[in-house]
């Protein structure tokens, strides 16, 4: 694509040089750059991309677009932009032909239940025949054919959402549903996205460090609705999707847009549950919507998964999924992989895989399986390197909610895993080491312990790594399948037996 023709179409974007260089990429790490890219300064956390503008050009990019004036060869095509962040939003959309104007957008934020949400919502859509995609913290999927996400970033930056958005378009894609987090909305990845739904599951108190306080984190969640508001018209209403039983309601719900839903377990909102009955696998219930009502069998367990399923529904029906189509659906979903995955070898005693890393998650998610334990719960979990994560409040949860628990390794990153054990342990004072609970460092020998003490009825929650495929070491990252791991723990229990 010429730059000058790219430059068109980014609001508010100056171009001084030739416009008539051929630009092919998008660029936003020098040290990433390929020849014939657009190299766009953003300013990182850490970096300020204008620094590195030369360098960029020095590895190939043909022209460079900055919010300030920088240091680059004469004759360089430069892009002025009012801001690089915005602006490489903008251009990656430009660049990939605005792909999001030719698909529905689903977008899902909020503190828990995002990942599951989209998942629940794709499978709605494929089921009653609406082609979709969606990109989650999971995975990329395009038409039903997924791909792990390993980016290590929920909702990755702008160019390659752009590109993946452009890959669902020519795969025939007729709705995308993408897992929206506050760092993301806060940075602009997901700005120039004609969403034409901003749903909401809850809004909780986590990373608090990057958010000064509740207010600004709900600020910059709220301002999905905006981007709904605002995103081009396809022909739907646009529509914001909103948890009536959960305190960011209120102020949600004054954000302007042209339709609001509210979903939650009472018959003041919308959308609502009837007649509900939970059990060890699931729920059933009829549900009630302003479009008409639906039977629901869900087949993943967990009252909060119940509020995923309203939330996956009003998305489902904002795009045009009729209400009978809703019900089968929800009932044909099995779960997101590490999302309280049963593993299910036959063994007398359950097993749980959750991707639960916080001590509010850990909580709920011991919480959730103890009405369903007849025996002792039991947990498996440690604390990532991220100091933003509460490690005395695991200690305690786990402390509080289950009979007996292993505190081992996760993520530890260059941290030492028995350093961040101990801080776990400090949260956990009330029970006594050896009889309620163990420090079994190394994970592969703490979940091979926990499954090795279980006892009929009794179940077993593997918390913490989930999906993931990896396990950050300070050497780096090394392979790692918690749900391998756990069968074959599982398997040597029942050989030695
Ligand atoms: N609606 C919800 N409310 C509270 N907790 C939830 C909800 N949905 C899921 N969870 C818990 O959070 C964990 C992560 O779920 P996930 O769908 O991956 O959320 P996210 O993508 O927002 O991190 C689940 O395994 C479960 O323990
Ligand atoms: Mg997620």
């Amino acid at each position: 694509m010429r730059l000058d023709d790219l430059a068109r179409g980014v609001p508010g974007a100056v171009l001084e040089g030739g416009g008539g260089v051929e630009v092919t990429g998008i660029a936003y790490d020098s040290r990433r750059v390929n020849r014939g890219d657009l190299f766009v300064a953003v300013h990182g956390i850490r970096s300020d991309g204008h620094a590195y503008a030369a360098d960029a050009v020095a590895a190939g990019a043909v022209a460079v677009a900055v919010e300030r004036a920088v240091d680059v060869p004469a004759g360089t095509p430069v892009l002025q932009v009012p801001s690089t962040r915005t602006g490489l939003a903008e251009i990656a959309a430009e660049f990939y032909g605005r792909p999001s104007r030719q698909l529905y957008v689903a977008g899902i934020t909020g503190t828990d239940g995002k990942t599951t949400v989209t998942h629940m919502a794709e499978h709605v859509l494929m089921a009653s025949g609406v082609v979709a995609g969606a990109m989650s913290t999971v995975a990329f999927s395009v038409r039903g054919a997924e791909v792990d996400n390993t980016s290590g970033q929920t909702t990755i930056e702008a160019p390659q959402l752009q590109e993946w958005l452009r890959r669902m378009v020519e795969a025939g894609v007729k709705c995308a549903v993408i897992e929206a987090t506050s760092h993301a909305l806060v940075q602009e990845r997901v700005r120039a996205c004609d969403f034409d739904v901003a749903a909401f599951t809850n809004v909780g108190h986590d990373h608090m460090d990057y958010h000064a306080t509740w207010e600004d984190y709900l600020e910059a969640k709220a301002h999905l609705i905006d981007l709904a508001a605002k995103g081009a018209d396809k022909g739907i209403e646009k529509t914001a999707v909103l948890n009536r039983d959960d305190p960011s309601y209120e102020r949600l719900s004054r954000r302007s847009i042209s339709r609001r839903w509210s979903y939650g377990l009472t018959t003041a909102a919308d959308l609502h549950p009837l007649d509900l009955s939970m059990s060890a696998t699931g729920s059933r219930f009829r549900l009630k919507t302003p479009l008409g009502e639906t039977e629901v069998a869900l087949a993943v367990p967990a009252r909060f998964n119940v509020y995923n399923a309203l939330c996956a529904a009003g998305v489902c029906l904002a795009v045009g999924v009729p209400i009978e189509e809703i019900g089968p659906g929800l009932a044909g979903f099995d779960g997101v992989r590490g999302r309280l995955e049963r593993v299910d070898l036959g063994q007398d005693f359950s097993v749980f895989i959750d991707f639960a890393h916080s001590a509010g998650a850990l909580a709920s998610a011991l919480a959730e399986l103890r009405p369903f334990t007849k025996g002792r719960l039991i947990a498996v979990f440690g604390s990532t390197a991220r100091s933003d994560h509460d490690r005395p409040g695991m200690g305690k949860a786990a402390a509080d909610l289950s009979d007996f628990f292993i505190i081992t390794t996760d993520d530890p990153l260059r941290e030492d895993p028995a350093e961040i054990a101990r801080d776990v342990q400090s949260g956990a004072a009330g029970r006594a080491p050896g009889r309620d609970y163990e420090v079994v460092i190394d994970r592969r020998s703490a979940i091979r312990r926990a499954i090795d003490v279980a006892r009929p009825g009794d179940t077993v929650l593997l918390a913490g790594k989930g999906h993931e495929r990896t396990m950050q070491m300070a050497q780096g990252a090394e392979p790692w399948d918690e749900r391998a791991e756990a069968e074959a723990a599982i398997k040597e229990k029942a050989g030695a037996n």
